[in-house]
């Protein structure tokens, strides 16, 4: 209620509150948010909601949905919304404030699908770190933190060239991703290692006009004598600005340790790869982080050609 008050007044987007209207309107009063104006559609009594069932139906046959379960499934507010955007009648969705990752990203996995050209979805997120040197004056992206658990060396390649892509979409600075590992340049042999180093291949033959650089060690990847003296040769080492994770463990993980023990504002996770922009939140998530992501949403829905 509070995030949709500061969107509103800084007119960052035009929010639509999908959920119980009495509900809505009983917790902005004891909240002391004003909401006034801001639209508030109820899934359950909604006009659209035998349409959107029809389109859902006719998306989810194939894989076994009913029309009845059709006209069950869009009355939830995650595959509402997700609908709403899919029709058009959104740019794009904010959620998972209350709802687990999985919950949000389903329904859009199954609605809105990827973007042409591209084959996975993953997520990043914009780190700032108070007084750090690293990456952009201590802004750097993290991925994939919140979406792939065990990404195929394939979809790392294409998780690493997507947040290239979103590094320069939304930071507007030249991207300079590192593959990281617990190996640099072959001091580790290991099947995890290999897998890093296969998708630093993939991603350097799908787009050789962006600079990316593996497998490296962190500290390889971003402190420049260290990786000066551990990857000589590399045009990413001791200064990347964009970090992949080899898997969800580690990405998960990372950007929780610089955001809680470094006092890092973490922005995101912020979806890559969809057709429209639906993004996530986490629960732990403040008002700012809400206003940041939907912020991030409405940028994402202007750069797309919906
Ligand atoms: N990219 C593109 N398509 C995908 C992807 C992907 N990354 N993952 C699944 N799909 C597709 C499937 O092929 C399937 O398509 P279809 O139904 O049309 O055939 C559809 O999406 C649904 O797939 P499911 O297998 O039913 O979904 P799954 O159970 O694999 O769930 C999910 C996908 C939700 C992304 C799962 O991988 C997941 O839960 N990931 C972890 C999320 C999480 O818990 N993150 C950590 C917390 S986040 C935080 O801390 C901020």
């Amino acid at each position: 209620m509070k995030a949709a008050e500061i969107i509103k007044r800084e007119g960052l987007a035009e929010v639509v509150l999908i959920g119980n209207e009495d509900a809505i309107r009983e917790l902005a009063a004891k909240e002391n948010a004003n909401i006034e104006g801001i639209s508030i559609i109820d899934p359950s009594k909604s006009e659209k909601l035998e349409e959107y069932a029809q389109m859902f139906y006719e998306l989810r046959k194939n894989k076994g949905v009913t029309i009845e379960q059709a006209r069950e499934i869009v009355k939830d507010e995650i595959y509402y919304g997700t609908m709403m955007v899919k029709a058009k009648d959104a740019d794009g969705m904010v959620s998972g404030a209350i709802h687990s990752t999985g919950d949000l990203l389903r329904p859009a996995l199954q609605i809105i699908k990827t973007a042409p050209g591209i084959s996975t979805v993953s997520s990043t997120f914009v780190m700032e770190v108070p007084n750090c040197e690293y990456g952009e004056n201590g802004m750097l992206l993290f991925a994939d933190c919140a979406v792939n658990p065990n990404p195929t060396a394939s979809e790392l390649a294409s998780i690493a060239i997507a947040t290239a892509k979103t590094a320069q979409v939304l930071c507007g600075i030249e991207p300079r991703v590192a593959m990281l590992s617990f190996s640099t340049k072959g001091s580790a042999k290991h099947e995890l290692v290999d897998k890093v180093v296969e998708a630093t291949k993939l991603a350097k033959e799908a787009a050789p006009e962006l600079m990316i650089d593996g497998e490296l060690q962190l500290d390889a990847a971003v402190v420049k004598k260290v990786g000066e003296l551990k990857a000589p040769q590399s045009p990413v080492a001791g200064n990347a600005n964009v970090l992949v994770f080899p898997d969800l463990q580690a990405g998960n993980i990372g950007y929780k340790l610089v955001q809680r023990f470094a006092k890092a504002e973490a922005i995101g996770p912020v979806c890559q790869g969809f057709a429209a922009p639906i993004n996530d939140l986490s629960r732990g998530c403040s008002v700012e982080d809400i206003v940041n992501v939907v912020a991030i949403t409405a940028v994402q829905a202007q750069g797309m050609d919906l």
